[in-house]
């Protein structure tokens, strides 16, 4: 058995074949029906010219048959027109009367038994088909035959049959592949909640699992399918929570003991010892807090209703981090637009991104260099510093959790750039990290511009 992969080319294929037997079927049985019709209508009316014959055959007072046809009658069985014929014959099989110039019976008598016989025989070439009826007059007991010469025959009917393939078959064939294509038609309607399910089936991955597949339109054959599988994505949903939470109730619950240390280095008598661990739990400190930042952006789902000024976000984080960088000898500068950039998102979770971009910024140089912040009209927020650089072969390795460059530093974690770039995909935004022709790293976020508070489109 051939395998189709598609629905649409089974049907196409299986119709192909139904098409073509049901056309062959369908025109036979017509032009059958239609040549049972004719036959018919040639019996009754030879019937009713044997019953019209016997109408003029009368007794004669010596016991005879007479037979008397009028005018129109004896033309009808004129042999010159040769169409008709009639006979009359007796139940001895001897021929009383017959339009035949040779005398003869039509057909053999010994085929008659019935009251209405119809009966076909050939005459030389010709062909004989018509009826012959029992009739009693006086005592006697004739059967009257009368036929025609189907050479002969009515030219119209033997022309309607003969032709049928030609005049009306073929018909069928067209109205059967009109079904085809409304069946075709059919099938992809039925189908196109289905492809719209896959579409939705498509964006469903691990930061988004809340989707599930409309079950509404879904023929009723399929539903079974979509529902289990919608059964199956609640429960990863379920184990993928149970994981956040884990890592959000762990980083949580790591922050009380935490502050506890903190408060005891703060009795500390060693102010030196105490100001070396105390840098310590500030660098675990910043772990829990990305910790929690992931647990929390891995449920997190943007508004897409959502807006915020770039430009006032920018600032805020610049202004946040100025005392930061000026105790470590660098200077902030804020550049670029000055009216409100309008973006799509989430405005904390935007300032969480340029947060974590401005403490690289910061954290990475040497001291007395200077971290910018420009924001552009198109909706593009960039962090120019003046450190090391990125180099090209570590601009991917960068973005993954955990990774740092140097290991040993302290406070690194590795995972403010993840933290990034995940508000960056929550946001549909794009990040680009290049190095300054000068010197130093250039990371680049552009958000997707969003109508202002007049309506009006910012940006492009
Ligand atoms: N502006 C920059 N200039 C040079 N190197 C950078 C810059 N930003 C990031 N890096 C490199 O990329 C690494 C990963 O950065 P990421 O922000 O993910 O982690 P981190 O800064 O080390 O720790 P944290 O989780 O506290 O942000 C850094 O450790 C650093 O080596
Ligand atoms: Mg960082």
């Amino acid at each position: 058995m051939l395998r189709f992969k598609s629905i649409i080319s089974r049907i196409v294929i299986l119709h192909v074949v139904a098409v073509v037997i049901t056309s062959i079927f369908m025109s036979l049985a017509l032009s059958w029906l239609l040549s049972y019709a004719t036959d018919n209508i040639h019996n009754k009316a030879m019937q009713e010219q044997a019953v019209a014959v016997a109408e003029h055959l009368t007794a004669r007072p010596d016991g005879n048959l007479e037979l008397n046809l009028p005018l129109d009658l004896l033309g009808l069985y004129s042999q010159p027109y040769g169409r008709y014929s009639y006979a009359v014959i007796d139940d001895r099989g001897r021929v009383l009367f017959s339009s035949l110039t040779d005398h003869v019976a039509l057909f053999p008598s010994d085929a008659e038994t019935g009251d209405v016989e119809f009966l076909q025989n050939r005459r030389g070439d010709a062909t004989v088909s018509g009826a012959s009826i029992r009739k009693t007059v006086g005592d006697k007991t004739v059967w009257i035959q009368a036929g025609e010469d189907l050479a002969n025959r009515d030219v119209l009917i033997d022309d309607i049959v003969a032709d049928f393939y030609r005049n009306v078959g073929w018909i069928t064939l067209p109205i059967l592949l009109v079904l085809l294509a409304a069946d075709i038609a059919i099938f992809r309607r039925a189908l196109r909640p289905l492809r719209q399910a896959s579409e939705i089936a498509s964006q469903i991955g691990p930061t988004r699992t809340g989707l599930r597949l409309p079950t509404e339109e879904i023929p009723r054959e399929v539903r079974p399918l979509v529902s289990a599988v919608n059964h199956a994505l609640d429960r990863l949903e379920e184990g993928f929570r149970i994981q956040r939470d884990f890592t959000a109730d762990a980083a949580h619950e790591l922050r009380t003991p935490l502050s506890i240390l903190r408060t005891r280095l703060d009795i500390l008598e060693d102010e030196q010892v105490g100001r070396a661990l105390r840098q310590d739990v500030e660098g675990m400190a910043n772990i829990i807090s990305q910790l929690l930042d992931i647990a929390e952006l891995d449920a997190f789902v943007v508004d897409p209703a959502e807006k915020a000024d770039l430009r006032a976000v920018t600032a805020e984080i610049a202004e946040f981090v100025a005392p930061l960088a000026l105790a470590q000898g660098k200077d902030i500068a804020l550049l670029g637009e000055v009216d409100p950039v309008w973006v799509k998102g989430n405005p904390e979770m935007l300032g969480r991104a340029i947060r974590n971009l401005a403490d690289n910024a910061i954290n990475h140089t040497a001291p007395g260099t200077t971290v910018e912040f420009v924001v552009e009209e198109n909706g593009t927020v960039s962090i120019f510093d003046q450190g090391p650089g990125v180099a090209e072969d570590e601009r991917k390795l960068i973005f993954q959790r955990f990774w740092r460059r140097d290991r040993n530093k302290a406070g690194s974690t590795g995972l403010g750039l993840s933290i990034v770039q995940r508000i960056v995909e929550l946001h549909s935004a794009t990040i680009t990290v290049e190095n300054r022709l000068t010197r130093g790293a250039q990371f680049s976020i552009r958000f997707l511009a969003a109508g202002d508070a007049t309506g009006k489109a910012s940006g492009e």
